[in-house]
């Protein structure tokens, strides 16, 4: 993980750097540092702890004056978070940043050692910057790209040659990176949202690509140190969206955000009512050959392509297999030439998801790839693309990202249905409809359930453990809901599909634990409060999320607190029905005292494995 930047230019290197990685600490928030050439001389300042400890630390003690430097933001992988252990790290003449893994670290440390090196820090990185130091023979470039013959993994890398005060090198292997220009001045960062304030013009680096970045421009050449062009790039996300825009947190700004999100993913793929993906390489045709479906993805992506599979099911009856990337990687899965494999990523740099999609063109399967970053890895390698325009999604938790994911979902699988004719037209038309509706839909829970949702909030706040519980959609949408409260609150928490709770689960319950069910599927509606009564009897305290045609049919008792939202076509329900249990997860992390948008142990994109 860990978010890297590098500026060349006139302005004030440090407070560039600073404010460039206030944009990336959503990759990474355990330590932080920057090295600048301040007079000739590379002057280094880290700490562990967040961004803020950076600025406390270049207020108190020592800012580097200069115009061209390098800064990273770190997720520990190789060390705990220390001092030490921040980036940037040097070699007697060299000083690099460093986002991914090396793989072969040990084994470099061991030549290193063996010829007399030693080192400061427990870090990979710290191996390639003296790496870089005892391959140096006076030119940069050479040495970079003898280094890299070496390395093993995956890297993205800033670096300063001491010899070489007027400019900077970055290159990268599997990890993003990005070189950003404007008049005078460039810029390197592992995603576009660090250069948005200065500059929406950039470069996207290749694997094994090195740039080399001076106030004159930027040049770049390919392993063979041949040079070479590449296409300048405008980045359609502004400045604005990057920032919070007057909420408390990222995370309540993109629920927020959500009704505009839907809206931007689905109209423009809409034509004559109908669904049209011929932008993104998928026809009705090419859907036809298709015999079976695995979505692939991890955490909420993966919780997205659990609906999706209900959903594909049902319209269009093809069989879909939900995987776990992590574990789709590693288990020889059976896919092939007639199926379709679908990788789901906000990042599209997951390294799991990654692999994944490698691994299934690999096995002759075709690809299709439902990502949130423009030009990320997932999104350049897959067969077929269908960008989710969320815009940037900056909190850890994702919301926005998941909405336009479950939209996309919904857009495929009536695609689908439609080629495998288990749907007519007039039928996905009456659906399209309906989803049309739901951005409006997503607006008008969001305005009627977040005081009821914050209320409730006030009685999780000291639970220890709870329990989601629902059934078909309802299920898949619980376990995105238990992961959110978890991921914020750091309240243990479980999603179980109602009916087989009486298999074991339900020994867990005992007085005041908290049960929160969701009940939006009329045809099994009446078999979860069955369920919900079951608990209910043995002291859990429930907080149902329903319709409220559901609500109206509701005994008294039946819940302690009841969340409604408006009924609509029910095979989309989980679009609005996940938006109180976001609303609900925000809450009680915020009563509990704990960072929403950056929750302890976690980060945004997961680039190692
Ligand atoms: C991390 C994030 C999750 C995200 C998952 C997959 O764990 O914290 O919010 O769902 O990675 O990320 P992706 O970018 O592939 O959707």
């Amino acid at each position: 993980m860990c978010g890297i930047v590098g500026y060349v230019g006139s302005k004030d290197c440090s407070d560039v750097l600073v404010n460039a990685l206030s944009k990336l600490e959503y990759r990474g928030y355990d330590s932080a540092g920057i090295a600048v050439f301040e007079n000739g001389d590379i002057k280094t300042v880290k700490t562990q702890g967040k961004l803020k400890d950076l600025e406390d630390k270049l207020a108190a003690e020592y800012k580097p004056q200069g115009h061209i430097g390098i800064g990273h933001t770190r997720w520990a992988t190789h060390g705990e978070p220390s001092d030490v252990n921040s980036h940037p790290h040097s070699g007697a003449r060299v000083t690099i940043v460093h986002n991914g893994i090396i793989e072969n670290y040990l084994e470099l440390k061991e030549f290193l050692t063996a010829r007399g090196r030693s080192f400061l820090s427990e870090t990979d990185t710290e191996v390639v910057a003296q790496l870089l130091d005892y391959e140096y023979n006076g030119n940069p470039l050479e040495t970079i790209q003898k280094v890299m013959q070496q390395l093993k993994g995956s890297f993205a890398l800033g670096i300063m040659f001491r010899d070489f005060t007027d400019r900077i090198f970055a290159t990268r292997r599997e990890s993003p990176l990005i070189v950003g220009v404007a008049e005078n001045e460039c810029f390197i960062a592992s995603d576009v949202p660090a250069i948005l304030r200065y500059t929406r013009d950039y470069y996207l680096l290749e694997h094994d690509e090195i740039a080399t970045l001076t106030t004159e421009g930027v040049s770049f050449v390919d392993k063979h140190l041949r040079p070479i062009t590449k296409e300048l790039k405008t980045a359609d996300w502004d400045m604005e969206a990057a920032e919070k825009g007057g909420y408390a947190h990222f995370m309540i700004k993109e629920i927020n955000e959500q009704p505009e999100a839907i809206r931007t993913t689905i109209m423009p793929r809409i034509r004559d009512g109908l669904p049209c993906l011929e932008e993104c390489g998928i026809t009705v045709e090419s859907l036809k050959r298709f015999r079976s479906i695995t979505i692939v993805a991890c955490g909420t992506a993966m919780h997205a392509g659990m609906v999706g599979k209900y959903v594909i099911e049902d319209l269009a009856r093809v069989p879909v297999v939900v995987d776990i990337a992590s574990e789709f990687r590693y288990r020889n899965p059976i896919v092939g030439k007639d199926d379709l494999v679908v990788i789901i990523s906000q990042s599209g740099e997951t390294a799991d998801s990654l692999a994944a999609l490698r691994l299934a063109k690999q096995k002759g399967a075709t690809t299709l790839a439902i990502v949130n970053a423009k030009g990320s890895s997932i999104a350049r390698e897959a067969d077929m693309l269908i960008y989710t325009l969320a815009g940037p999604e900056i909190a850890v938790a994702s919301t926005k990202a998941y909405i336009t994911q479950l939209s996309v979902m919904y857009l495929f699988a009536f695609e689908l249905a439609l080629a495998k004719g288990t749907v007519s037209a007039a039928e996905c038309k009456r659906l399209i409809a309906a989803l049309i509706k739901m951005p409006d839909a997503v607006a008008h829970v969001i305005e009627n359930c977040e005081e009821k949702c914050k209320f409730i909030a006030t009685k999780l706040v000291n639970a220890d453990s709870l329990l989601y519980i629902g059934r078909g959609l309802d299920y898949a949408l619980s376990m995105e809901g238990s992961l959110k409260l978890k991921e914020v609150s750091y309240i243990h928490s479980e999603s179980y599909a109602a009916g087989e709770l009486k298999h074991g689960t339900i020994s867990l319950i005992e007085e005041g634990m908290p049960v929160i069910s969701v009940a939006t599927q009329t045809d099994v509606i009446p078999k979860t409060i069955s369920n919900i009564v079951e608990v209910k009897s043995r002291g859990a305290k429930i907080i149902l999320v329903c319709t409220d045609a559901c609500a109206r049919g509701l005994k008294d008792g039946v819940a302690d607190y009841v969340v409604e939202i408006p009924h609509s076509e029910e095979l989309l329900m989980p679009i609005t029905a996940v938006v109180p249990l976001q609303i609900l997860a925000y809450y009680t992390a915020i009563n509990r005292g704990n960072d929403p948008d950056k929750p302890r142990n976690l980060a945004k994109s997961v680039t190692v494995e």
